[in-house]
């Protein structure tokens, strides 16, 4: 039998923005303001820590503890001078000489392709919300369950040492498949599965439920990954007709901010799977768009577009705020996301676990 390879208990060393542990498990009630009653009512609401308060917007405090907005918006403020005070969050204003040694802190998790990690610099970036979009079957889902392995490898082999949270919104999640994806990757496959927090997201509420959970469940399992698979679907499915559309857009816009600031708060790296639909209109290029319009495009900081090209899958890099647009080759196969035999490769295929 090959040699596996050890996942620990990875809430060790998967402390978030270096070892700040003190950030990390301060409580509402040590900032200043906020008495016995609010942190009541703040903790009732799932809102433990000063960073579960900083990960939340001003309205959604509001609406947690029924006060105003004025006050929410001070102690939302509160919060985040706090993490800045504690060196956890920069200052408002910042050199780009220091916003540059941070960006060169930030980790990332390998997808187990060698070019799809190209296009993406290194892989899938913690503090940011990465989205993949793509017709059915082009490979979304089969890249999560490539990276909730892949985020439990050492560092060594693409990946962080720590677990994964995945929110199924599609009844897609397939532990069998995670067992498949551990064998063919040498990992012990009863760990890896140990190692994935699956939420199940009956509704758009419920889903939205499970995000203002998250916190928790991050804190408490060391988690570096968060999965939203799909981060549209109920909404789409929910919101039918042109007269709920703002409704929609909306709750979606919501939701994806919700993911933006867990990613930068938690220091975990977000995927989001997105579908398309047909886009008439378009009469260059292909034609089809991803479903959610601007909201989840304007939101997610890398958008990455499959599509299905015979056995071959090619993946773009679509919306990136230093990635040129260009485009990689990859494939599923056992491993989950591998990279296509040498020939019709981008890229010379090397060998990696
Ligand atoms: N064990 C496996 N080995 C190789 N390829 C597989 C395996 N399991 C699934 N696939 C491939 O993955 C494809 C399905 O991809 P996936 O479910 O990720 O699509 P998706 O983009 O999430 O689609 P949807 O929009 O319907 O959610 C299958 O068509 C098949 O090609
Ligand atoms: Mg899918």
């Amino acid at each position: 039998m090959s040699k596996k390879e050890v996942v620990s208990d990875a809430s060790d060393d998967a402390v978030p923005h270096g070892s700040n542990n003190i950030a990390m498990y301060l409580e509402v009630e040590e900032l200043e303001g906020i008495g016995p009653v609010m942190k009541t009512k703040l903790n009732t609401a799932g809102i433990v820590t000063v960073m579960d308060l900083a990960s939340k917007s001003p309205n959604e405090i509001a609406d947690a503890v029924g006060s105003d907005l004025q006050r929410a918006t001070e102690i939302s403020e509160k919060a985040r001078e706090k993490l800045v005070e504690l060196n956890y969050l920069g200052d408002n204003f910042v050199s780009a000489t220091e916003i540059y040694k941070r960006r060169m802190a930030i980790e990332r998790v390998s997808t187990g392709s060698r070019n799809l990690d190209d296009l993406l610099s290194g892989g899938i970036e913690s503090q940011a919300v990465t989205e993949f979009y793509g017709e059915f079957g082009c490979g979304k889902t089969q890249i999560c369950h490539s990276l909730c392995v892949k985020v439990q490898q050492s560092k060594e082999l693409g990946g962080l040492h720590a677990k994964a949270i995945y929110i199924d919104t599609e009844n897609t999640f397939r532990p069998e498949r995670i067992v498949g994806i551990a064998e063919a990757r040498n990992c012990d496959p009863d760990a890896i599965l140990d190692g994935i927090i699956v939420a199940k997201a009956y509704n758009s509420s419920h889903q939205e439920l499970i995000m203002s959970e998250l916190g928790k469940q991050v804190r408490e399992n060391g988690v570096r990954l968060v999965i939203v698979d799909s981060a549209v679907a109920h909404y789409r499915a929910e919101f039918l007709g042109r007269g709920t559309l703002s409704e929609r857009q909306q709750r979606l816009n919501k939701f994806m901010h919700s993911l933006v600031r867990a990613a930068e708060i938690y220091n975990v790296a977000v995927v989001a799977t997105n579908q398309v639909q047909a886009s008439p209109d378009t009469y260059f290029g292909d034609p089809t768009r991803a479903t959610g319009g601007h909201v989840v495009a304007h939101t997610s900081t890398y958008r990455i577009y499959i599509r299905k090209a015979g056995k071959n899958r090619i993946a773009r890099m679509v919306d990136s705020p230093y990635h040129a647009e260009r485009e990689v080759l990859f494939v599923l196969d056992e491993k989950g996301v591998d990279d296509p035999a040498e020939e019709g490769s981008s890229t010379p295929k090397r060998k990696q676990s």
